[in-house]
């Protein structure tokens, strides 16, 4: 029987895949590794079998991977990057022990054309899976288009000025939900990927002009983009150190749809002040 394994299950992307492959898998082939079973009830009331998985206890891990055909390892959150990596290692170490049948990893797409820690972390994880001689599917995932939202929109919709700094800033970024439809594509049918990296971005880039019309379009109110050297924020520096602007079409592939609209993409996490009665 087939049985493919998800980390950090009960986080927003595995959830996200795991509604997905519900609608090709019956319940009992997935399996959610999860470092706090007891949130994960909702999980196991749908069939689904839950498992304790801590990547900072190994001890957790070999049982958790036991008996495992496609193991996918949603990458820590951790906000340090050797942590995380120790982390991966940590799960690598175990997935190979356990002899697992396949290990696929959400890497960064376009990592080896960055240089911060953010890179080095996905690039290095990539080079433990393949000396670890599992089969491996690298799903390097563009920027979540969560990333608009650090670009002070509220302050863009009350002025009606989107201010960036000056620079050819494109986005190949991606929403989760397209993200995990397509990863979901992927474990069902992983052995047609063996071995390969896929570089999960949008088909095209966006630009600043087209989260104003975005932005337009949600809010009702015309946004226009202002460049502005003044511009002081930390994600402009972080966006320069990793590359946004390259794109692939896998995704959209693996979709068989385009990806979600810019627009869509940004609604849920862009508030809109109901208008004054
Ligand atoms: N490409 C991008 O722009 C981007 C942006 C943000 C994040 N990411 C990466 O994508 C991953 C998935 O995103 P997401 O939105 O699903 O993140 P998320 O909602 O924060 O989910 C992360 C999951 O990892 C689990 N986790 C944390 N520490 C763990 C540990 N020591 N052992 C086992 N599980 C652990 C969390 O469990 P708990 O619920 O127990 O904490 C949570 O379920 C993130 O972890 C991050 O590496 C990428």
């Amino acid at each position: 029987m087939m049985s493919i394994a998800i980390t950090g299950a009960g986080g927003n992307l595995g959830r996200l895949i795991i509604k997905q492959l519900l609608k090709a898998l019956p319940p009992h082939e997935i399996i959610a590794c999860v470092r706090h079973p007891e949130a994960a009830q909702d999980l196991a009331d749908q069939g689904i079998a839950v498992r304790l998985c801590d990547y900072d206890r190994s001890d957790t891990l070999q049982a958790a991977f036991s008996g495992i055909s496609r193991l996918l390892l949603i990458s820590s959150p951790h906000p340090d990057d050797s942590i995380r990596l120790r982390q991966h290692a940590h799960v690598i170490e175990a997935a190979k022990q356990a002899s697992v049948g396949h290990l696929l990893y959400t890497s960064f797409a376009f990592a080896e054309n960055g240089a911060c820690p953010l890179v080095h972390l996905h690039l290095a994880t990539e080079h433990a899976i393949m000396a670890a001689g599992l089969p491996y599917t690298m799903l390097r995932s563009g920027l979540y288009t969560d990333i608009a939202g650090a670009f002070d929109l509220s302050a863009a919709l009350a002025s009606g000025e989107l201010r960036v700094p000056p620079g050819d800033w494109r986005f190949n970024s991606v929403s989760r939900r397209d993200l995990a439809a397509a990863i979901a594509a992927v474990l069902a049918d992983a052995d047609r990927y063996r071995n390969q990296r896929l570089e999960l971005t949008a088909p095209q880039t966006w630009r600043m002009a087209d989260l104003a019309a975005a932005l337009t379009g949600l809010s009702g109110n015309p946004i226009t983009v202002v460049t502005d050297a003044a511009v002081n924020n930390w994600v402009f520096g972080f966006l320069q150190l990793i590359d946004t602007a390259s794109t692939s079409d896998d995704l959209e592939r693996l979709l068989s749809r385009p990806p979600e609209t810019l627009l869509e993409s940004i609604r849920p996490f862009v508030r809109i002040n109901p208008p004054l009665l």
